[in-house]
């Protein structure tokens, strides 16, 4: 039975009551119409989704599961990693279970190829490392992409954006300036930008660039791109720069990119120095003091020097928000300018957050600027 369905969803038909009955009676079965119900169910989670995952993912607020080992899977709702009461049973069946979720993102996972990086049909996001790099039989990551996230007023309202920043971030993204959410993993940047993305004016066309899509911002004229890898004969892989240099070609309004991990940063200034402003992009950075040697070293990945970087970032950039995770809280822990700085270039602290009290302005000169140039 699990093969005829195999072949079914191989051309697309839908795993529903009509083709598991179907693939019943051709193995001669007959069901009750709840038993048949049950089984589609199981058929469909088995076949389509994340198998004996998916019910966790399905949970409301759930944003991340993960599996450790066959008898140690946790996922997250918002308050941290809790454990689930799930068995998968043996190392070798997680590893099954591993390479059965890479095969429907459409990726190889096997000894010469032991890690994975994918996108599941419903936009869940799979890594996966499989045995012998994890001994558990696999180490599994699922990130659920949420179609809405949290809105800007929610973000506001959570506590993520001190209430007297709100002006000035809707400001920005109304002024069309150029953006760069900075913050360390799991900070929430990608929310952030959802966030404000959703803020843009309904008649602009935002282009946005990721590795693996995660942003679905609440906007009508979004086209998403998302990298390829390469497949098994090395062939046919599509990185961030040639996606930012073909998204320029786009006829957009906004260039987005979800996260600048590398060279493409290049592609990223320039865009952001010829004319293509109000975009947006995210860096990783644990402090608002690391984001020019961030920026540096990626740049340098691709060839630019380090005054070159700096004379391109003060030209493009207009406002840092850095983000900051504490006590399970996320929010923007401070809004910056970038200023020269001998052969570099600085980022200087307009105003900062700890997320509790109220604001406190670091730079009474930059932070006026910013009020003057930006607050809706
Ligand atoms: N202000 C917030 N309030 C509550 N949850 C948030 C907030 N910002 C982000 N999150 C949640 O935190 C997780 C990580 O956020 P994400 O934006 O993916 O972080 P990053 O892009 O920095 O790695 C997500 O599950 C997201 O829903
Ligand atoms: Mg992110």
């Amino acid at each position: 039975m699990r093969g005829r369905l195999v072949g079914a969803a191989a051309d697309d038909a839908p795993v529903d009551d009509a083709s598991v009955g179907a693939a019943l009676a051709a193995s001669g079965r007959v069901l009750g119409s709840s038993a048949l119900r049950d089984l589609t169910r199981a058929a469909r989670a088995e076949l389509a989704g994340a198998g004996p995952l998916q019910p966790l993912l399905d949970l409301p607020g759930v944003t991340d599961v993960v599996v450790n080992g066959p008898h140690d899977v946790w996922l997250d709702r918002g308050e941290g990693l809790e454990r689930a009461d799930v068995d998968l049973g043996t190392p070798a069946a997680l590893r099954a279970f591993a390479v059965r979720l890479a095969a429907l993102a459409g990726q190889r996972l096997d000894d010469a190829a032991p890690v994975c990086d994918g996108r599941l049909p419903d936009g869940t996001r799979l890594h996966a490392v499989v045995e012998p790099v994890a001994p558990t039989g696999a180490a599994i990551s699922l990130r659920v992409l949420r179609q809405s996230g949290l809105a800007f007023p929610d973000l506001v309202a959570g506590g993520g954006v001190a209430p007297g920043w709100e002006g000035l971030l809707r400001g920005l993204v109304a002024g069309r300036a150029n953006l760069l959410i900075s913050g360390g993993t799991g900070t929430g940047k990608t929310t952030l930008l959802a966030a404000l993305l959703a803020l843009v004016p309904a008649d602009e066309r935002i282009v946005t660039v990721e590795e693996a899509r995660e942003l679905a911002p609440a906007h009508p004229h979004v086209v998403p791109l998302a990298t390829r890898r390469a497949n098994v004969e090395g062939a046919g892989a599509v990185g961030l720069t040639e996606l930012v240099r073909a998204a320029l070609r786009m006829r957009p309004d906004r260039i987005v990119v979800g996260e600048c991990r590398g060279g493409e940063v290049r592609e990223v200034l320039l865009a952001l120095n010829t004319g293509h402003d109000g975009g947006l992009a995210t860096l990783h950075a644990n402090a608002v003091e690391a984001v020019p040697a961030r920026l540096e070293a990626l740049a340098a990945l691709a060839g630019m020097t380090r005054d070159a970087v700096a004379a391109q970032v003060v030209a493009a950039v207009d406002v840092v928000l850095h983000l900051r995770r504490e006590r399970g809280r996320r929010f923007v822990a401070a809004i910056g300018v970038v200023v020269r700085d001998g052969h570099g270039f600085a980022v200087r602290e307009a105003a900062r957050w700890d997320g509790c009290s109220a604001p406190a302005v670091q730079d009474a000169q930059a932070w006026e600027r910013l009020g003057a140039r930006w607050a809706a």
